[in-house]
């Protein structure tokens, strides 16, 4: 539904995003997470043809971002991430212009989203606080309910309570078989939400992984710590899926999963063991190793 292809835009001293590539398909949420500055929302203006790419291309739904944006601005749902506002306009007077923009008579959403994000729109957007803005901004991308949704940090500005009434909003709009592009910096959102999570650094995407794999395959690191070098040497020397192996304490972290456990618990049952540790890694671990070392999980070490 959504194809990204080598997009490219060097805005300069390595800024910009730079050969992105990814596809999002029908009914399928994709998480987009990086540092700040990474590209995402740039991606994502590319996407509305708010920006034109210097070479590549991006679609949504067949139709080309560049050549085709009015089309896509009438398809898509799009909240940015910075929400700005005209002003000298009520809350009402700028959902009506959205909604014109946007091929009129939609407006019945809206109204929804409104009473269910609890905000009067009869106030000057002007006065309006930051959250009340994102709420105005997301009434504004779900209005005339598009069928694809490219939300960018679609939660920031809003206090806990909304923030869980937007989180089962996306769900109900993912049951209803929704497309959605989502960016983010919560962890617990992007776990909540998507099924796959394409992870972007310095404009390159660095790795799409697939979130259901991440939650069942971080849960299982042990760490064995042994009485002897011996003992350490001849573990170390296995076949397991080692993660650590540190000589001067003695201790290997392992991922152990669910098939392999029986294996696990024979092979150290020969050895003469000091400490045992199950490390349960939180994608948030996962993303922060991410973020702080530029690896991915593959090559980082868990002591
Ligand atoms: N029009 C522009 N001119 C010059 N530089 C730009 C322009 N648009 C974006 N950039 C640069 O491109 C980089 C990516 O910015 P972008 O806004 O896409 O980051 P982001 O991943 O959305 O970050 P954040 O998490 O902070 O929202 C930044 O270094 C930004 O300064
Ligand atoms: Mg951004």
């Amino acid at each position: 539904m959504i194809n990204v292809n080598e997009l490219t835009h060097d805005y300069g001293h390595g800024r910009g995003v730079f050969e992105v590539s990814f596809d999002v398909d029908k009914g399928e949420t994709l998480g987009f997470l990086g540092p700040n500055g990474a590209g995402k929302s740039t991606t994502m203006r590319h996407l509305m043809g708010f920006s034109k790419p210097q070479s590549g291309s991006a679609t949504i739904d067949g139709l080309d971002c560049t050549r085709q944006s009015s089309e896509i601005m009438k398809r898509v749902g799009y909240l940015p991430g910075e929400v700005a506002l005209p002003d000298g306009l009520t809350g009402a007077g700028f959902l009506k212009m959205m909604n014109e923009l946007r091929g009129g008579g939609i407006d019945r959403r809206a109204q929804e989203l409104l009473e269910r994000f609890k905000l009067d729109p009869s106030g000057s957007v002007k006065r309006m606080s930051i959250g009340e803005k994102r709420k105005l901004a997301v009434a504004a991308a779900f209005m005339g309910d598009p069928e694809i949704l490219l939300l960018d940090e679609p939660t920031s500005g809003l206090d806990p309570i909304m923030q869980e009434e937007f989180i089962s909003l996306i769900k109900e709009e993912k049951q209803r078989g929704r497309t959605v592009l989502l960016s983010s910096h919560i962890f617990a959102e992007v776990e909540a939400l998507c099924d796959r999570i394409a992870i972007i650094k310095d404009g390159r995407l660095v790795s799409t992984v697939d979130a259901a794999e991440i939650r069942h395959g971080l849960n299982n690191i042990i760490t064995v710590g042994f009485e002897n070098e011996k003992d350490f040497a001849e573990f170390g020397n296995g076949s397991f899926d080692f993660r650590l192996r540190d000589r001067s304490s003695l201790k290997c972290s392992v991922v152990v999963d669910d098939s392999d456990i029986n294996r696990f618990i024979k092979a150290i049952k020969r050895f003469a063991i000091r400490s045992f540790e199950e490390h349960s890694v939180t994608l948030e671990e996962y993303f922060m190793h991410f973020y702080k070392s530029n690896k991915t999980f593959g090559g980082v070490s868990y002591a």
